[in-house]
């Protein structure tokens, strides 16, 4: 039988990178739109998919150029386009409203508009997020809540979410969007808050660090793992009828809850080495996010395994481990 093919956008980021994985051990032809930079300094730029390059096909482009989409779609053909790419920080999206809004409302765009071109049977996953809840008026957020985004970012994901509907209901395109909340893991970038505790926790336990500064401590969000999120993309996909789909543990938990637990973890109390800083605040917060997954769970049969005291153990001792291997490498020990 053919090898089914797979286009992955943002596939160097914690989605892509275990997506990827996911689906090589499907036996999919795996395809990847990825800047010229990262193909330039790939040890750095595409660390989470090192292990992984000589059984990919990367292509390097612009997602918010039409022509770069056009041509690695037309090049790769594919069954399945994840589009994952875009300005992800909501933080910087206050700082630089201009690139996020056109990263990301292009991106999707130029994915949705070049497949209708030339492949319109091909099956179309966006990428979008709990931001578009924001300042929800319901609790928990199901895909009936009324959207209402607080930053540049949710704003962008509102947009590429409408246009992935449009482009279903225009031209009778298979495309949907992943309505997914906070997800993490160790391969998690360091700006996110979730990642930012558990690797100052580790140097500060190794001595590497002294303190951690962060902004709002009482903003509670829903976190999965990332692992089990990539799955459930994979999975709408492959229903018969496109949805668009809560993915969440329906859990929500404080970033104090977070820093408690991961400082715990490894004998600290988090009292004393936290510091709260204005500066981290943003312009408009997003204070509380829970989901209700009831329709995944009932069409995918999603039900989360990972916990969230599990997530904060795996993550935080993996960044003590590393950390411990990089100080022994530096020391001449190993
Ligand atoms: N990053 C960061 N750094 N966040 C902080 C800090 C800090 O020092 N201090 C407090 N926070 C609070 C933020 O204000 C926010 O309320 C919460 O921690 C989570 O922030 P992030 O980890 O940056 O994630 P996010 O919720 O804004 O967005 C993430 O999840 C979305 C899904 O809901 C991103 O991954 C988005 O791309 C994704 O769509």
């Amino acid at each position: 039988m053919k090898k089914k093919k797979a286009l992955i956008t943002g596939i160097t980021g914690q989605d892509g990178s275990y997506l990827t994985e996911y689906l090589l051990d499907k036996g999919y032809e795996v395809h990847g739109l990825v800047r010229r930079a990262a193909i330039e300094d790939p040890a750095h730029r595409m660390s989470r998919i090192y292990h992984l390059l000589d059984r990919l096909n990367l292509h390097s482009g612009l997602i918010e150029n039409y022509a770069s989409m056009y041509n690695v779609v037309a090049r790769v053909k594919p069954d399945e386009f994840y589009h994952l790419a875009a300005q992800s920080f909501v933080a910087e999206s206050f700082e630089d409203a201009f690139s996020t809004l056109h990263i990301n409302i292009f991106g999707t765009l130029n994915a949705l508009s070049a497949l209708k071109e030339l492949t319109s049977d091909c099956r179309f996953y966006f990428a979008g997020s709990s931001e578009m809840f924001g300042k929800a008026k319901k609790s928990p957020q199901n895909e009936k809540t009324p959207f209402y985004p607080r930053s540049p970012y949710g704003i962008s994901k509102v947009a590429g979410f409408d246009l992935t509907r449009n482009y279903r209901e225009a031209y009778g395109m298979f495309a949907v969007t992943g309505i997914l909340f906070n997800h993490e893991s160790p391969r998690r970038g360091f700006e996110f808050v979730t990642r930012k505790i558990t690797s100052h926790a580790a140097k500060i336990k190794l001595g590497l660090a002294k303190t951690l500064t962060l902004g709002n401590l009482d903003a509670r969000r829903d976190w999965g793992h990332s692992y089990e999120y990539i799955q459930q993309m994979y999975a709408m996909l492959q229903l018969e009828e496109p949805e668009d789909m809560v993915i969440a543990t329906g859990e929500t938990h404080s970033v104090r809850e977070f820093c408690e637990l991961a400082f715990s973890e490894l004998g600290l109390n988090w009292e004393d080495y936290v510091h709260v800083d204005e500066k981290f605040r943003r312009p408009s917060e997003v204070e509380l996010l829970v989901g209700d997954a009831s329709c995944a769970r009932e069409k995918l049969g999603w039900k989360p395994k990972i916990r969230f005291k599990d997530l904060v153990r795996e993550m935080v001792l993996a960044d003590y481990e590393r950390l411990k291997k990089e100080l022994s490498i530096e020391r001449g020990i190993i």
